[in-house]
């Protein structure tokens, strides 16, 4: 079970992209060795809260918390120096590099010296041992990154941001457009960095059965706002499903 120790607090964020209000007062909490899941709508600003914390984003007010300490995000680059890690929907692989290539992209293993040559052996041996860490099966680490399956693809990208050290795992539906066995694949590798306990999750996800097995909370974005957040063990697929049911049904009678 999560500890009570606080990995990220985000406060009432808005987040305006001229006159469109993607996020209209966002507020949550994620502690350490939690997994958070987000369902809502397309448009509901889900994507727009993940670039926030991944740094890709400013908000226009609002402030993030990160183990603690109030922290302007300034830079993807500044969001990783924290431990603060995304795995995109459009996974940012380089598809004809190896395995092993592609877990080190940007931050390769270098012979000390004044050349920039490339340790592969080093390289090689480290993927190879943090894949067998976290479980995920592959022929060899050679492989290059296009002889994968899509599912395949997805664990080397989550494996490369565990192996960058993230504490604070960023995931923007990490399952979609898998098959079930595909699906179990990720599904299973984001239990284990669960079960090894030093990892918080966010993660945006369209299944809402997928969602209640794997998150220890569930929380519901509708334009812009958390409209519901609860426990997945207090809560059902009847209950989420009904809620959407709800809004979909008060909007459609809205716009006659
Ligand atoms: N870069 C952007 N510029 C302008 N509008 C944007 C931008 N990114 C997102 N939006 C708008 O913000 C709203 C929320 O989008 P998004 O966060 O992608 O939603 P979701 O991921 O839940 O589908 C949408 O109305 C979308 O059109
Ligand atoms: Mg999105």
């Amino acid at each position: 079970m999560p500890d009570a120790r606080e990995a990220l607090r985000v406060e009432d964020i808005v987040k305006r992209f001229g006159p469109v209000t993607a996020l209209d007062g966002v507020s949550l909490t994620l502690a350490e060795g939690e997994i958070l899941g987000i369902l809502g709508d397309n448009g509901a600003g889900k994507s727009t809260l993940m670039k926030i914390l991944t740094g890709f984003h400013q908000q226009t007010s609002g402030k993030v918390f990160v183990r603690g300490a109030e922290t302007l995000l300034r830079s993807v680059d500044h969001a990783r120096s924290l431990g603060i890690e995304c795995v995109y929907q459009d996974l940012a692989l380089a598809n004809s590099l190896s395995i092993y290539h592609n877990m080190f992209l940007n931050r390769e293993i270098v012979y000390p010296g004044p050349v920039r040559l490339l340790n592969n052996r080093a390289m090689r041996r480290r993927a190879a041992e943090c894949l067998e860490d976290i479980g995920v099966n592959v022929p060899s680490v050679d492989l290059p990154v296009e002889k994968l399956s899509g599912g395949q693809r997805q664990a080397i990208a989550v494996a490369r941001a565990v192996n960058s050290d993230a504490r604070i795992l960023l995931l923007d539906e990490p399952l979609a457009a898998m098959g079930a066995r595909e699906a179990g694949l990720i599904i299973d590798l984001i239990m284990r960095l669960k079960q090894k306990g030093n990892i918080s999750i966010v993660m945006i996800m369209h299944n809402y059965a997928q969602t209640l097995d794997i998150a220890d909370r569930v929380m519901l974005m509708q334009r812009g706002h958390v409209t519901y957040q609860r426990d997945s063990a207090s809560t059902s697929v009847a209950e989420l499903m009904d809620i959407v049911r709800r809004e979909y049904r008060a909007m459609r009678s809205n716009s006659y």
